[in-house]
């Protein structure tokens, strides 16, 4: 079936991936990728798939109505991939706004804009928003979070996004508009900005500094390959159920200062440094303010109704990982010269 698709954020993390799967996977789609390029949004992550001729990009700022309203004009699209946000937690700490405008506004936008395009009724229309396991609080040392669990966002950045999966739900419920959201567990992978731990800890043992970690590095997060991450989301447009929720995760918890010490067993062998020596990097700082303690996703909805499962081991996927960073210094060079240098410095020189 011919359908255009919006992707926003496709120049992000998540989002690139995401892009360059459907690009490839569906040739008969138009796959239009939406991207206000923030510091976190990168096209040469896309450098391989810019010229295939059933892609575009169109620069665009989602709390921007006016544009958001003339992208909706140019393209009739049947479907919405909705992967813009501000995403990085300790950002939203300082500076909350930025995560209103993008995160709750920049959604509602969109899903204006795409109510206004078509009626409810047209086949295959969907508006799919891709959210965080973060909506549904912190964890003690017991339980997952299922598509049941009460919201109780707890920073300013899950806030935003639990925000947007009432805005989404809300338009479903509403005007009919026909919308999926699935809920899902931290990422890694190649191309994830160096500000979350995992690229961050990679870059730093490189370049031998402090490996700063939060609190005593006792916090829990499930760890999913970002290609996973994009298997899943493929599968889930193409059949979810409209109006469910889908929670998406690796079943892979690390204690964070279990797998620092991990990613510096593994560097020592790929930079052929002594065993132990990138570990004396780890550096204690104080804790991130109000900092969830455990994040557990039960993922058994996704696996049993529609027969997704991660297909990567923790160990391939570091090891993938480490290996991505490593040769694409460029990339990484690029970024951490300039605003990342100055955010660095004002977020970890005073910790
Ligand atoms: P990212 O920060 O790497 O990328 C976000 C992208 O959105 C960037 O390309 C940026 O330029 C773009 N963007 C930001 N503000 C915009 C605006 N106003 N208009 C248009 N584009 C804008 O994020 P990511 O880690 O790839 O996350 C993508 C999505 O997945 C987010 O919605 C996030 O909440 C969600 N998510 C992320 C994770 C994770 O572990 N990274 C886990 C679960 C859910
Ligand atoms: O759970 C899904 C969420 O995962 C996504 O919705 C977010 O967009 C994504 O950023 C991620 O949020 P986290 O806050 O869990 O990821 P981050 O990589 O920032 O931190 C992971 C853990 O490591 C967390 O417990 C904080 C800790 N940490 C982080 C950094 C950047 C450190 O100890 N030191 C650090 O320097």
């Amino acid at each position: 079936m011919k359908r255009t698709i919006l992707i926003t954020g496709g120049a992000g993390f998540i989002g690139s991936h995401v892009v360059r799967r459907f690009v490839k996977k569906y040739p008969e789609y138009s796959v239009v990728n939406a991207d206000k390029l923030t510091y976190a949004g990168n096209l040469c992550n896309l450098t391989d798939i810019e010229r295939e001729k059933n892609y575009k990009f169109r620069k665009t700022d989602i709390v921007d109505k006016k544009a958001v309203n003339a992208l909706f004009d140019e393209f009739r699209f049947d479907g919405v991939i909705h992967l813009a946000a501000e995403s990085h937690v300790d950002r939203s700490i300082t500076s909350p706004d930025e995560f209103i405008y993008t995160n709750i506004i920049g959604t509602v936008n969109l899903l204006t804009a795409f109510r206004n395009v078509a009626p409810a009724s047209r086949a295959g229309k969907i508006f799919y928003h891709i959210s965080t396991d973060e909506v549904y609080g912190s964890l003690e040392h017991g339980g997952f979070f299922t598509e049941q669990t009460p919201y109780d966002p707890r920073s300013p950045y899950s806030a935003s996004k639990a925000s947007s999966d009432h805005m989404v739900r809300a338009f479903g419920n509403t005007y009919g508009l026909p919308f999926v959201i699935s809920n899902c567990s931290n990422n890694y992978g190649p191309n994830q900005f160096p500000e979350k731990l995992i690229p961050l800890t990679i870059n730093n043992i490189k370049l031998n500094k402090p490996i700063p970690v939060y609190g005593r590095g006792e916090n829990i997060r499930d760890w999913l390959y970002v290609g996973d991450h994009a298997a899943a989301i493929d599968i889930i447009f193409h059949s979810g159920r409209p109006g469910e929720t889908y929670n998406v995760g690796g079943d892979n918890e690390w204690k964070n200062i279990d797998l620092v010490r991990l990613l510096c067993h593994i560097m020592d062998g790929r930079l052929g440094r002594n065993a132990g020596s990138s570990e004396e990097l780890i550096t204690y700082v104080t804790d991130r303010a109000g900092h969830d303690l455990r994040y557990a996703i039960d993922s058994s909805k996704l696996q049993k109704e529609l027969g997704w499962k991660p297909s990567v081991t923790f160990e391939e996927g570091l090891g993938m990982t480490v290996d991505w960073y490593l040769a694409n210094e460029k990339w990484l060079n690029n970024i951490i010269s300039g605003d990342y240098s100055r955010y660095y410095e004002e977020m970890y020189g005073r910790r």
